[in-house]
This record gives C-alpha cells, structure tokens and sequence, in this order.
C-alpha cells in the first residue's frame, strides 16, 4: 500500500521526472533529492568519516577568513546563496565585520530559523533573508542596495552543475551582487579517485539510502510503484568529464508505472541522478572567468582536497 499522497506536488518535479524515465538516457535533476529525509540524509552523509568536503571547507574558512577579511574590507553585505541552515556563516560573518548578512534560500523554513539563530549570535547585524530561488535573477532588499557586496556560496555546490549552467550560475550571482563585489566560493578539487569514490559509495550506506530515497520520493508523491529493491546505488569515476557521477541501477528487467505513466528498463540500465564535478586550480580559474569573475586568491588544505576561492567581479573591458 502506498503513503497517502501530499496534497501538493511541484509541477516542476512531476515534469521532470516524467521527462528523465522517458528519455533514452535515464535521467533526473539532483535538487530533487531534497525531501525532508532527503535532507537529513544529506546532513548525515556531511559527517561521514569518509566524506572530506564538509569538514575540510569549515577548517579552511576557521583558518582563513581573517585573509578573506582583510582582502574585501570592512562594511560588506554578505550575500549566502543557498544558505540552508547557515552552519558554516558564522566563520566568515566573524571575520569580515559586515554591514549586513542576506541569506537567500528557497526554502522559507530553513531561511527563517537560521536568521533567527545569526541574529542572536550577531545582535545589532541586520539580517535580511530572501526567499528565492537563487539560479534565477534575485532583487536584493533596498536596505544593501548601495553596499559593497561578498557573495558566499560555500558547500562546492557549484560543482552539481554542469560546466555550461554553472558559468550560467556564476554570471547570474554576478548580475545580482554587482560591480565591485567579491565572490567566496568553496569548490571541491580533483583527487585520488579511491577517496572519491569512497566519500560517494560510504561503508555506512548514506549516500546509498540519500540516492534510493529519491525513488520513494517519486512513489510517494507521483504514484508511482517502482520496486525501490530492484535498484542499487552507483558511484562511477567519469574521468573525461572530471566528475563523481551517482546513478541508480536496476538489478533486473523493470516495469513500473509513474503519475498514470508505463516505463520499462533492462538490467544493468540506470537513472543518472547527480554529477558532481571536481575541478583543479587552473579548472576553478577558467570557470570563474568565463563568468566575468577574476580569481584573487584560491586557498587549499595540506591534502589539495578542498579549495575555498575568493573572486572579484571584472569589469567588462574591450578585449583583442
Ligand atoms: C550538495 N553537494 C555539494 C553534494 C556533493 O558532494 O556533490 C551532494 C552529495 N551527493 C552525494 N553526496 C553528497
């Protein structure tokens, strides 16, 4: 028998899931994950021991945020994308003596208790959260309108998106932070690929369970009956592409329905539900630059397996 069906569902998720299992390479957007289990999941995969990036961004944002400091100067507005639940702003809020803290996130939930918290840690910051949905073009609040800006979107969430909708990405936050901000952003570095495929396949069996939860997810609130332990999760070096691709394969021939739809797939045939792509110091460059941003200074730990990169936003200038 199936959970009983939320009243609401997000057009957007039935769209994309319909399209991803009908087309000829399986596919769905990784930003489906996030359900609420979803989201512990993620909370838990963030402190396994074999998952690196969390604790090695934090470590490096404790150590070098009084740099990041001095370099962008007194009296910013900090401008997070995707703040979540804001754990690693304090570490940066601390040390850039800000003029405002504006968190931008696309659930209000989040958005509003972790304003709440920053605002005790920091009494007399204004904080002003932006409900939004931070991959298209954002109105910031009047109140920072003439501020100098510091983006911050830690996490190496950017590392989701493929090369093309990243610059895409990186061109918007610049759109919206303006001329003469700065951009700090955490970006995951290339690696020895058994670390990488550990931190994606853990011994515990998180991630496993985060991408399988995805299926439950579609069952639940798309009808469907998808025999979820007909599926095992994958994690696969592409090194051509520099990514950690997860995917979900089916252990034998498949039929099952979704929203009223029939959908068949072969053994060994996959769902592509996440990239997510590593880049070196040169790669975060290149990146940063084809959206209009120049690298000021890239900070790694001892390992070279996270870097925190701090950009400012070029002026347009007529080139050969
Ligand atoms: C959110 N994002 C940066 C994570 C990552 O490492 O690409 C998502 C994740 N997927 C599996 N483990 C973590």
């Amino acid at each position: 028998m199936h959970a009983p069906r939320p009243l609401e569902v997000d057009p957007a998720f039935r769209d994309d899931v319909v399209a991803g299992l009908a087309a000829p390479i399986k596919a769905i957007p990784a930003r489906w994950f996030y359900d609420r289990r979803g989201s512990e999941l993620f909370e838990e995969i963030t402190r396994l021991p074999e998952y690196y990036p969390t604790r090695t961004e934090m470590a490096l944002l404790g150590r070098h945020a009084p740099e990041v400091g001095a370099m962008v100067g007194a009296g910013r507005a900090v401008v997070e994308f995707g703040s979540g639940s804001s754990a690693k702003t304090p570490l940066l809020l601390r040390r850039v003596a800000p003029s405002a803290y504006v968190p931008i996130d696309i659930s209000g939930d989040f958005l509003r208790d972790a304003a709440r918290e920053l605002g005790a840690e920091f009494p007399g910051l204004p904080v002003l959260p932006v409900e939004a949905d931070f991959t298209r073009p954002i109105r910031l609040p009047g109140a920072v309108a003439q501020a100098p800006k510091l983006g911050f979107f830690p996490g190496s969430t950017i590392g989701n998106l493929v090369p093309r909708t990243a610059v895409d990405l990186l061109r918007a936050m610049k759109d919206t932070l303006g001329e003469g901000s700065f951009l700090l952003i955490g970006m995951d570095r290339i690696k020895d690929v058994g670390v990488l495929l550990r931190a994606y396949d853990d011994a515990a069996g998180v991630t496993a369970e985060f991408n399988l939860n995805l299926l439950h997810r579609i069952n639940r609130e798309l009808d469907g009956d998808i025999p979820v332990d007909a599926f095992r999760h994958r994690a696969i070096w592409n090194d051509d592409k520099a990514r950690i691709e997860m995917h979900l394969e089916a252990t034998r021939d498949l039929r099952f329905g979704v929203d009223g739809r029939a959908f068949t797939m072969r053994r060994r045939e996959t769902i592509h539900t996440e990239n997510s792509h590593k880049y070196g110091d040169r790669d975060s460059r290149l990146l940063l630059r084809a959206a209009g941003w120049g690298v000021v200074k890239q900070w790694t730990d001892a390992g070279d397996q996270f870097a925190i990169v701090l950009a400012e936003a070029e002026a347009p200038r007529f080139a050969p």
